[in-house]
């Protein structure tokens, strides 16, 4: 019999209007809806290869063996697209980054979205984009937005079936970039699977929930207006109001770093002398610097000397996940 073999390439995205905290941590239905950019310069390229004659799945991440607890989560993924297909076979993943591996940029979104696309081609499936999507989430929730191309809207849904992300605009809408401060540090964060179960434990989530949103909204405008002052107020808000609900959860999540913070003051300061830039920060101290294609070595001047700044990665809007073919 032979083998049922795929590749596919996929971009981790930055969200503007962030995802904390689930409705349902099983199905990875969010608190609220979230949007976000794909980030064109980083890429993460997943083959999937089923054969009868495998005993089991296995797992190589950027050319090592994976370790344990990730290879569980992929295959507990791939159990998903098995019963879809009705097919027992088991699988080979290998799946490689071209973004530095333990900067603290999360891959879980490109991962799992370059792995949906990859896994349901090899096995014969063909999801449309909307499906796609709802299985990327399950993988892990920000990878439903890395599906559908350029800037993406994650629609909360009702239900599990109407949870999905899908376009706002393309690529080329806006000249957007996002500069990567990449920061030194020693902490190993508290993974988001993990975070998104502690959001209900701060008593600020409810008030984060109930601004979301008129937030997306106010977001979602500003970046179809091209309208940077509104969009870089709303970003930097929404960011900060998620980390307060990390720092007052049951555990307090401290994703920050000191350098983090000085950047977090910094850049605004830059935005009212005349530069447009803003912040935002997932969960982890890097700081996401959002800025015009023209701005960019402006900002790259003036954050590479930070003495903590250890590299500036730069990326401009990205498209969907995609198929490839050599
Ligand atoms: C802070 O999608 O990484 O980046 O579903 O557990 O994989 P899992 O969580 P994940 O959470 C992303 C959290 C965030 C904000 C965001 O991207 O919206």
């Amino acid at each position: 019999m032979p083998d049922f073999f795929s590749t596919a390439i996929a971009h981790p995205n930055i969200a503007f209007i962030k995802y904390w905290g689930n409705r349902n941590n099983e199905l990875n239905l969010p608190a609220s809806g979230s949007l976000s950019m794909n980030l064109g310069a980083l890429t993460t390229r997943t083959m999937v290869r089923f054969a009868p004659s495998l005993a089991a799945d296995s797992l190589i991440l950027n050319d090592a063996p994976a370790q344990p607890l990730a290879l569980e989560r992929v295959s507990r993924f791939l159990d998903r697209v098995r019963e879809l297909a009705g097919t027992p076979y088991h699988a080979v993943v290998t799946s490689t980054n071209n973004f530095p591996t333990g900067a603290g940029i999360a891959s879980s979104a490109s991962a799992f979205a370059a792995l949906s696309l990859a896994a349901t081609t090899a096995i014969g499936l063909q999801p449309d984009e909307a499906s796609l999507s709802r299985l990327a989430r399950y993988g892990s929730g920000s990878a439903c937005r890395s599906v559908p191309t350029g800037f993406v809207e994650w629609l909360p849904g009702d239900t599990d079936a109407d949870s999905f992300a899908r376009t706002i605009a393309p690529p080329g809408h806006w000249d957007l970039v996002d500069c990567i401060a990449i920061l030194h540090s020693k902490h190993k964060p508290v993974g988001s699977t993990a975070g998104h179960r502690l959001a209900d434990t701060s008593p600020f989530q409810p008030a984060r929930l109930q601004g979301a949103p008129t937030r997306l909204a106010v977001c979602r405008q500003a970046i179809l207006d091209r309208d940077f002052n509104t969009f870089a107020k709303i970003v930097e808000r929404d960011s900060n109001l998620m980390h307060a609900v990390m720092m007052t959860s049951i555990p307090p999540l401290f994703y920050w770093e000191p350098a983090s913070l000085e950047l977090m003051k910094t850049i605004p300061a830059w935005r009212a002398e005349g530069l447009q830039v803003c912040y935002t920060l997932d969960a982890g101290p890097n700081v996401h610097v959002l800025c015009l294609s023209k701005d960019v070595p402006e900002v790259k001047k003036r954050l590479e000397p930070f003495p903590q700044v250890q590299r500036v990665l730069v990326s401009p809007p990205g498209g969907a996940v995609q198929l490839v073919t050599d």
